[in-house]
């Protein structure tokens, strides 16, 4: 998958640099993987597995999320107009609708009631482009710690583990993309101009964590039938998976996995470090038991 191997002692290319530009662009496409949602094999799963799988708060929010993600990264594709870089966003657009179609294909077979949300349609390109994507590197680091969790627990049947695998690899991709392309824009802007959107970066970054913060708050409290229980559910997810996990626990396999799955792309690619970073810190301050 990886084009060159991140044990490569390799200098990083100039931030904004043409080669940077080339290797943000060229990463990306190379590493997408094919697959059709519509011709995925589902596993046959036991009463009680469907039990499980269904009884997930998170079904609805997912489409949702997916629903938002998929138009407004598509769109994001016309702020570029050097090919490389306007092929890659365009095709994090076709992987993000793929998996809502994902979605879609699996709520069908296995018979998870979800709504299909109204088109999601952008209102500024390059804002919610950034929201999107700094909602991704949030909500990407917890599912990868949930994920392995849900594999060590035996939570999800190996089988559907291989389903999703590719989808959490992907999530992976984009981020890493998403935090090179954020670099690659402010460089690409007049001196003057970058304070502006670095405090526009930080201010979307103040809205992700403030939401979360409110989502943590609110755990434990009775939810009502149509809280919006399922939002941030990347955060929540941990008490249905069918283990006794600690938050400490939890935030070390967040850590593991995010290293692991990155270690795959090109050594030479900025790595994202503001939500690893947070994370350190939280577990460095929140006693073991949390
Ligand atoms: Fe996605
Ligand atoms: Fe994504």
């Amino acid at each position: 998958m990886s084009v060159v191997p991140a044990n490569i002692e390799s200098q990083r290319p100039e931030i904004g640099s043409p080669e940077h530009r080339r290797l943000l662009g060229q990463f990306f496409l190379d590493t997408h993987v094919e697959y059709a949602p519509e011709q995925m094999q589902w596993p046959a799963l036991t009463e009680g597995e469907l039990a499980r799988l269904r009884g997930l708060p998170f079904w609805q929010e997912a489409v949702s999320t997916e629903n938002v993600t998929s138009n407004t990264v598509a769109a994001a594709a016309a702020l570029e107009t050097d090919p490389l870089v306007r092929r890659a966003i365009a095709l994090q657009g076709f992987e993000e609708m793929r998996h809502a179609r994902l979605l879609v294909a699996l709520t069908s077979h296995y018979r998870i009631p979800v709504r299909s949300p109204p088109r999601f349609t952008p209102r500024s390109l390059e804002s919610d482009f950034l929201f999107a994507g700094f909602g991704e590197c949030f909500d990407s680091f917890f599912a990868f710690g949930l994920f392995a969790l849900a594999r060590q627990s035996g939570f999800f049947p190996p089988p559907l583990v291989r389903v999703f695998e590719p989808v959490m690899q992907e999530e992976a991709r984009h981020i890493l993309f998403f935090v090179n392309w954020v670099k690659y824009r402010r460089a690409q802007l007049a001196a003057w101009r970058r304070p502006a959107f670095r405090l526009r970066c930080a201010w979307i970054i103040v809205r992700q964590v403030a939401s979360r913060v409110k989502t943590a708050r609110s755990m434990g409290r009775p939810q009502a039938a149509d809280s919006g229980a399922g939002e941030n559910f990347t955060l929540t997810a941990h008490h249905k998976l069918g283990t006794e996990v600690t938050l400490h626990r939890l935030l070390g396999l967040c850590l593991t996995e995010n290293e692991r799955r990155m270690a795959e792309y090109d050594a030479r690619l900025a790595r994202p470090r503001l939500v690893p970073g947070i994370a350190r810190i939280l577990l460095r301050v929140l006693p073991a038991s949390i």
